[in-house]
């Protein structure tokens, strides 16, 4: 399965943190931002990861990541010439995606929850556009999604003023290929970008736009502004010393997906041995 994640941007409202460095490679307590959506698309079964990033971030990202065969994945780079919108990414990613379904995932959200996997699995295999939504108490800083009686979606919306529903838009998102000519049609907005919400609006116009409901057993974390960003870290360091498991680690998810072995691993954690999260893994490794 492929799987894009969005790591471009200029994270304004993030500034001055993120004057020289890119937003998605800020820590999230103890790991960069983009190690969570990057583990949630590894989780839904994605091995080929398409990585799309501003142009001066490609060398930051090449440093992280390399080529994912560490990981047993396979790691290509697009570059975002300037932040035009989030539905940029199927123009852009057109030749990776050919005539595939995949995942899409923004570099700024974190997920999480004990079925993710399925939910996620969900989307991999389903049909048309499958996309996620999330009962937030400030919806209008989101594509919002309205349901008829029937719980069947009527209308997204990106940041309403007026909102018909809590019901978030979340930004993990599985397409056809198709998506990438619905891109090419829909105007620019008043932004000048390219909406992803409205990519969505389209595949509901067309009866093929599936909306998952994530219930209140899930966390969908924001990381849009400092005391989101803190929260969030907050939640990881919460959830991360009390089981002594970590939420967001590719490592640990290639490892138990099988898509690196014990030998794998173990030459992952031969360099960060003396770290924390190389303490964790050689933990993780000793229990088998
Ligand atoms: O987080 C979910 C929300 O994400 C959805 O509910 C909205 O429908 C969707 O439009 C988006 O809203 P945001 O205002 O949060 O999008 P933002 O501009 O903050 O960008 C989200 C991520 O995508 C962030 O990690 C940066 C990346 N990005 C964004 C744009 C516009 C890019 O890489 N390139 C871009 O051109």
């Amino acid at each position: 399965m492929k799987g894009i994640v969005l790591s471009g941007g200029s994270g304004t409202r993030l500034y001055p943190m993120t004057r020289a460095a890119n937003k998605q490679l800020l820590p999230v307590y103890n790991k960069p931002m983009v190690y969570y959506p990057l583990s949630t698309l590894m989780l839904a079964g994605c091995r080929e990861i398409l990585l799309v990033v501003n142009p001066h971030d490609v060398e930051s990202y090449r440093r992280l990541f390399a080529d994912g065969r560490q990981w047993g994945l396979e790691i290509s780079y697009a570059v975002q010439p300037k932040p035009g919108g989030i539905a940029e990414v199927f123009l852009l990613g057109r030749a990776f995606i050919g005539k595939d379904r995949f995942g899409l995932i923004l570099g700024d959200n974190l997920f999480y929850g004990d079925s993710l996997p399925a939910v996620a699995e969900r989307g991999a295999t389903g049909k048309g556009a499958v996309v996620y939504a999330y009962w937030v108490s400030d919806p209008a800083a989101y594509g919002v999604v309205e349901f008829d009686a029937h719980g069947r979606p009527v209308s997204i919306v990106e940041k309403p003023k007026q909102p018909k529903s809590n019901w978030a838009v979340t930004g993990l998102y599985f397409y056809d290929a198709d998506v990438c000519d619905v891109a090419a049609q829909i105007p620019r907005s008043a932004r000048g970008e390219l909406e992803i919400s409205d990519v969505n609006a389209h595949y509901l116009r067309q009866g093929r736009l599936t909306v998952e409901r994530l219930g209140r057993g899930y966390a969908w974390l924001d990381t849009g502004t400092p005391s989101s960003l803190l929260r969030a870290a907050q939640f990881v360091e919460t959830v991360e010393d009390r089981q002594g498991l970590q939420i967001g680690s590719p490592e640990e998810v290639a490892w138990r997906k099988g898509y690196i072995d014990d030998a794998g691993l173990a030459r992952l954690i031969e360099p960060i041995r003396e770290s924390e999260y190389g303490k964790y893994l050689q933990r993780l490794l000793a229990r088998g």
